[in-house]
């Protein structure tokens, strides 16, 4: 039994606001429902960097600010699949530049993929993938000597409030020094009739992808969640700028959880928050640096004005 998994249910469920961490969606289940979420025609956010990353590639290294004579390690926190990151580390080998790439993930299974698919195209690229929470391993980045570029894509920040943001940052910067970059992959705040259909497809993968914490639940805790009397519940504004998932219970029900020796209620209507999205503008940006040691040095955005990768400079 995964204890933290048990704990971290027990601490949720067991609030006024029930709520979930999301990081548990990434299963083996999870990772693959993620996969089709991106490729989504709803799904705009990876295309958009997908776009940056292709499209943008010189600009892109050059806002980096490496050199070609020094070397430097590449830390990818929540790599997922890499897709992205793949275009980048071809032009940086094939321009000469001397790197290690570092992928950080949760998922000891996607990071298994990325690096056979990495790999099998780049050969000559010195990866040192890493499994476990990014909050955790930020601690050793410290000691290393090298300078580093750590990227944090695919709108992984939204996922935090602004006040986990800040602090994030801020951890990242204390465990780096002066002139490293972090490359960070934004969702910029835009209309709901965009936002909204990205986290409530037509396919109901997305709802899959929500619910399957509902049937790990069951597998991995003895939880007896009857999954059809709950229903996906995404919210968006754009005043607000705040994408949020939720589980919602669909009656009055009682749900015991066997390795935690527990019984939870829920009433009709009640919501399990499980996720947010936060969407960003360069002011949003900007009061979460305020109190961090990066500036915003550069940034990226894709043709749509969709998405933005933003380069923040440790000063
Ligand atoms: C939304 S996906 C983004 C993947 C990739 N960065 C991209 O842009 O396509 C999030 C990834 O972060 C990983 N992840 C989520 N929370 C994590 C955590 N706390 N520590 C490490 N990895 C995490 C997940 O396993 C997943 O692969």
């Amino acid at each position: 039994m995964n204890t933290q998994f048990a704990m971290d249910v027990d601490a949720g469920l067991s609030q006024p606001t029930k709520s979930l961490p999301s990081k548990y969606f990434y299963d083996q289940k999870g990772d693959e429902l993620f996969r089709q979420i991106m490729a989504l025609p709803e799904y705009y956010l990876t295309r958009a960097e997908h776009e940056i990353f292709t499209q943008q590639t010189q600009a892109l290294i050059e806002a980096l600010g490496v050199s070609k004579d020094k070397h430097f390690e590449l830390i990818e926190l929540g790599a997922g699949d890499g897709s992205k990151t793949k275009h980048l580390l071809k032009a940086l080998l094939s321009q000469g530049y001397q790197f290690d790439y570092l992928p950080i993930d949760i998922s000891g299974h996607v990071l298994e993929l990325l690096s056979e698919s990495i790999l099998t195209e780049l050969p000559a690229l010195s990866l040192r993938g890493q499994q476990g929470d990014y909050f955790e391993i930020l601690q050793d980045l410290k000691d290393r000597d090298s300078s580093k570029v750590v990227l944090f894509l695919g709108s992984n920040i939204g996922n935090m409030s602004d006040e986990q943001a800040a602090q994030f940052i801020y951890s990242l910067g204390a465990n780096l020094s002066e002139g490293d970059k972090l490359l960070l992959g934004a969702d910029l705040i835009k209309p709901v009739d965009i936002v909204l259909p990205a986290y409530n497809d037509a396919q109901g993968v997305t709802k899959a992808f929500n619910m399957n914490l509902l049937h790990r639940m069951n597998r991995e805790l003895g939880a007896n969640f009857v999954v059809d009397q709950f229903d996906h519940f995404p919210e968006y504004t754009e005043e607000e700028g705040i994408a949020k998932s939720a589980i919602i219970s669909k009656v009055d029900q009682q749900v015991t959880i066997d390795s935690l020796n527990k019984t939870y209620s829920f009433a009709a209507g009640e919501k399990i928050h499980v996720e947010i999205s936060r969407k960003y503008n360069h002011q949003v940006l900007a009061s979460i640096l305020k109190d961090t040691d990066f500036t915003i040095a550069d940034t990226l955005t894709d043709s749509q004005g969709y998405f933005a990768d933003f380069v923040l400079a440790r000063h």
